[in-house]
């Protein structure tokens, strides 16, 4: 055991003094972190917020969570061996599945959580995993709390991933991506990553985030969209809190995968089940996308248009293949600075900063919803030009 450098007792009014100077140095370097609280009605261009299909205030999502709090009450009282699965649950369960076209769903209360749970169940000590670099911050905790071997590799690079597995050290692997990475909003090769575990018998877990309800068929994401969804090998997750405007999370896959994470993931066992108003939210969403197929193509018409108008003002701007998008900012404080401006001028606009961003490269992040209307996304180009920092246009 090291010894203390000083084995004085320290004040118990001095046990976190380090936090202030870890703060200190937050600010410093232009990355204190200052959540601003929006109104009920902001009033203000959403390009913040990821509820892509504009279905969160949608009334029938929003009654469906109103009537099923007063009908089975606001919270789910329990885990779910505990009293907290309903028959909400398994009917939210059965429809993703059956929508999504895999054997089985289990829903969680988070999408955080879904990732941890999956990781973490379906590799161990035994496992390797092998990831993008550019991975979402709940997969990058669960390969963390994994106790695999984890190789994480450069972004994109599938002959890396395949080189990966042919070296790795352990006989169990799982592939571990994002399907569109949340920073640009670009797509991962999802049929070659299909191909490399395949060639090395690997599984492949992937989270669809920010496809889920904007690629795919009638927004059945992005694995679908690649022809994976039903294959034994592969394992998808997704938020229920982005283009369904509600909050929990799913994963999504072969029967005997989900049976695995339900009966040893304690991301599952060990949390309350998701409350019910949120159950019969992201049930009326799901109906709502099925019974609208047209929403998922005027997202992705929108984000292209809002990234052309931008790049057209000389911004540096990634090319969306979903609903997000990002602008590079010259620093960290230029990013918060900008999207103070924009927030002036009425459009709320989202920042990454280290430690979110994988290259250190700061940048506004910008989403799209279903109904915006062009006049919105001319209006959105013009302000977000207007308040660029100059050393931002190219
Ligand atoms: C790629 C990705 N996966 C998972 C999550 C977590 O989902 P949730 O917000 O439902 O916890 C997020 C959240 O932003 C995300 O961007």
């Amino acid at each position: 055991m090291n010894a203390r450098p000083n084995s004085a007792p320290v004040p118990a009014e001095q046990v976190f003094d380090w936090l202030d100077a870890e703060a200190a140095r937050r600010v410093e370097a232009g990355l204190a972190h200052r959540p601003q609280p929006r109104g009920a009605t902001p009033g203000e261009l959403d390009l913040a917020g990821d509820d892509y299909l504009g279905l969160a205030k949608d009334k029938r999502v929003a009654g469906a969570a109103a009537a099923a709090a007063l009908r089975w009450g606001a919270g789910s009282t329990g885990s779910p061996v505990n009293n907290g699965s309903t028959e909400l649950h398994a009917e939210l369960e059965h429809e993703l599945a059956r929508f999504c076209g895999t054997q089985a769903a289990l829903v969680f209360s988070s999408g955080f959580l879904a990732n941890l749970a999956a990781v973490t169940a379906l590799s161990g000590g035994e496992s390797a995993i092998v990831t993008d670099r550019h991975l979402g911050a709940s997969l990058i905790e669960g390969c963390r709390l994994s106790r695999a071997d984890v190789a994480a590799v450069a972004h994109s690079d599938t002959a890396a991933i395949k080189h990966a597995l042919a070296t790795r050290r352990k006989a169990r692997a799982l592939v571990v991506t994002d399907s569109v990475f949340s920073v640009d909003g670009h797509l991962a090769p999802l049929a070659e990553l299909s191909t490399a575990c395949r060639e090395h018998g690997a599984g492949l877990l992937i989270d669809d985030a920010h496809g889920f309800g904007v690629l795919g068929d009638g927004g059945r994401g992005a694995v679908q969209a690649a022809g994976l969804a039903a294959e034994p090998d592969v394992v998808t997750t997704i938020s229920l809190a982005k283009a369904l405007g509600a909050q929990g999370g799913a994963v999504l896959g072969p029967r005997r995968v989900i049976r695995q994470i339900a009966e040893t993931a304690r991301g599952f066992l060990a949390d309350t089940r998701l409350a019910p108003s949120s159950v019969a939210a992201a049930l009326a969403a799901l109906g709502v996308l099925k019974a609208e197929p047209e929403l998922p193509g005027a997202v992705q018409a929108c984000a292209v248009a809002l990234a052309a108008g931008l790049r057209d003002g000389g911004l540096s701007v990634s090319s969306p293949q979903a609903a997000l998008m990002s602008v590079r900012a010259p620093s960290a404080a230029d990013a918060a600075n900008w999207a103070a401006r924009c927030a002036e001028q009425g459009v709320r606009v989202g920042f990454l900063r280290p430690p979110s961003v994988p290259d250190g490269v700061s940048r506004l992040r910008l989403t799209v919803h279903a109904r915006l209307t062009e006049s919105n996304v001319d209006t959105a180009v013009k302000v977000v030009s207007a308040s660029a920092p100059s050393a931002a246009t190219s």
